[in-house]
């Protein structure tokens, strides 16, 4: 697990799992405990405060306290060497916005 830091969604947490990439906001939906800080068990990631677990796919919360919402998932592509987050467009135009996120 890798924290990043970006331009446009600000603090993501990076995992690659097999062959796959996948990035959710860093910050727990819960009470803001930073999800990088966790750990990740069956393709979720885990939060270190509460220990609810979010789906690295969908960012669907499984367990962990009563009402935390699900955690913002981006799809992550690897592109010409490089990894590219999807971030959703915030007017609403079509096509996906792409931020590049660089990995040592
Ligand atoms: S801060 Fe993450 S589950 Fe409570």
């Amino acid at each position: 697990m890798l924290k990043i830091s970006t331009e446009s969604v600000g603090d993501i947490v990076l995992v690659r799992q097999g062959a796959g990439y996948f990035a959710l906001q860093d910050k727990c939906p819960h009470a803001d405990a930073s999800l990088s800080e966790g750990f990740v068990e069956d393709g979720r990631v885990v939060c270190p405060l509460h220990f609810a677990e979010f789906d690295l796919l969908s960012g669907a919360v499984h367990g962990g306290p009563k009402g935390c919402p699900r955690a913002k998932a981006f799809r992550v592509e690897v592109e010409d060497g490089g990894l590219y987050l999807h971030v959703p467009e915030k007017t609403g135009a079509c096509g996906p916005q792409h931020d590049a996120a660089h990995v040592p």
